[in-house]
């Protein structure tokens, strides 16, 4: 049995295999408002085979988006445009879920492919708003970064309303799976860390007053949402930082989660600095967060989604044999091969070529492909294109 295209069940919800698009910003929306682009390019992946699709992490509030192309669904008028993108992905057989966010001390850079970091006096003549960032206490990010404005606890509830509101919204957009953003350094995250997290009060100090806020907002989406809907939540399992937050420490939490009925913890890392240190947050090589989400599985016996430099169809299978995650996600090599899942399918033989594919294609590919065979030749097989061009 190939585990990838074993369907998942997460209570109401069943996706059509284990293949996962993680949530990419692509820091495009205008005022928050998703755009044709976002329409395209989602239902690209579902067209893929990909078992669920993920929208980028989305703000909960206008000045809780990292970038000004954030999207957002912090009022009633963005849910029509996701609405279209859930409709999109679910059209071609995929489920829909989105990742929703405050970006907290992170919040109001540059956006990714201008370079990231802090907004300059130029981008904000070119037009890019800028504010003051709230986080959990007065530290900055990062050197250039603003310094953050420490939540009172009305801003927390805010804060907790916002993320309940977001969801709300998205449930209504037709999303079946909504995840909360608790990694890379943004808000929640920030909240666990002792990177970031200088409270003196109920929400800082030892790990469970740590753990307090995100918890709170935890509880509160959960009890907003339908039953039948699943929340996942993404970690950042370690900061790579001695003092910072650790696996034992994503273990504790993990328990937590479930205990509050989070049906998956999606294991990434990093993101996460302490003043004036640089960015620890290195890639070490193909599946480095693989063993996060095994510990955070077998420890809290809880459902984990594996991220981070998985690219081949049989890493991504054997790390699904081994017990070590029950999702797979994929980012960038999801941007390099959006049919990543049906060619997977083939690979494993599980298919007819490209029996799984639309139809709108499957048509064209099989007689396509018959006639390249016959000469001897794979539509798939790049490296011998090339030779026959040469
Ligand atoms: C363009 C881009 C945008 C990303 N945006 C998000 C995001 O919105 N939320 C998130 O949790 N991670 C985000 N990530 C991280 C990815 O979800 C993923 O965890 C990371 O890229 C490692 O997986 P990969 O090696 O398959 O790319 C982003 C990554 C890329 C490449």
């Amino acid at each position: 049995m190939v585990k990838l295209f074993e369907k998942a069940i997460f209570r109401g919800v069943e996706l059509r295999n284990r293949i996962v698009i993680s949530p990419m910003g692509m820091y495009s929306a205008e005022n928050g408002y998703v755009t044709p682009f976002h329409l395209v390019h989602y239902g690209k992946f579902a067209m893929g085979g990909a078992g669920l699709v993920f929208v980028e992490q989305t703000s909960v509030t206008r000045k809780g988006r990292i970038t000004n192309g954030d999207p957002g669904l912090w009022e009633d008028g963005q849910i029509d445009g996701m609405r279209q993108i859930a409709h999109v992905i679910k059209a071609q057989g995929a489920r829909a879920a989105i990742q929703i966010n405050h970006g907290g001390r992170k919040s109001g850079q540059q956006r990714a492919f201008r370079g990231n970091g802090p907004l300059t006096d130029r981008d904000i003549e070119m037009g890019e708003e800028v504010w003051d960032p709230v986080g959990p206490s007065d530290v900055a990010f990062s050197d250039g970064f603003r310094t953050p404005r420490p939540l009172s606890h009305d801003g927390l509830v805010g804060v907790r309303d916002a993320f309940v509101a977001t969801a709300r919204r998205a449930v209504l957009a037709g999303f079946d799976v909504i995840e909360l953003h608790m990694a890379h350094g943004y808000l929640l995250q920030s909240f666990l860390s002792p990177l970031a997290n200088f409270r003196t009060d109920d929400y800082g100090g030892s790990l469970e007053s740590r753990m307090r806020f995100p918890l709170e907002v935890t509880r509160a989406v959960r009890a907003a949402i339908p039953s039948s809907t699943p929340l996942f939540v993404r970690i950042s399992a370690t900061d790579w930082i001695d003092g910072g937050w650790e696996i034992e420490d994503s273990v504790v939490f993990a328990r937590r989660l479930k205990e509050l009925g989070v049906d998956l913890v999606d294991c990434s890392t990093g993101g996460n600095l302490r003043a004036g240190s640089t960015n620890a947050n290195l890639a070490r090589g193909p599946g480095y967060q693989v063993p996060f989400a095994e510990q955070v599985r077998r420890e809290a016996e809880i459902a984990t989604g594996a991220v981070g430099m998985i690219r081949s169809f049989d890493f991504a299978e054997r790390i699904l044999q081994d017990g070590r995650a029950d999702l797979i996600f994929l980012a960038r090599q999801m941007l390099f091969n959006p049919f990543w899942a049906h060619h997977a399918a083939e690979h494993f033989g599980l298919t007819g070529k490209f029996e799984d594919w639309p139809e709108q294609y499957g048509w064209w590919l099989t007689k396509w492909h018959g006639a390249l065979h016959a000469s001897g030749e794979s539509p798939l097989d790049e490296g011998r294109l090339r030779d026959a061009a040469e």
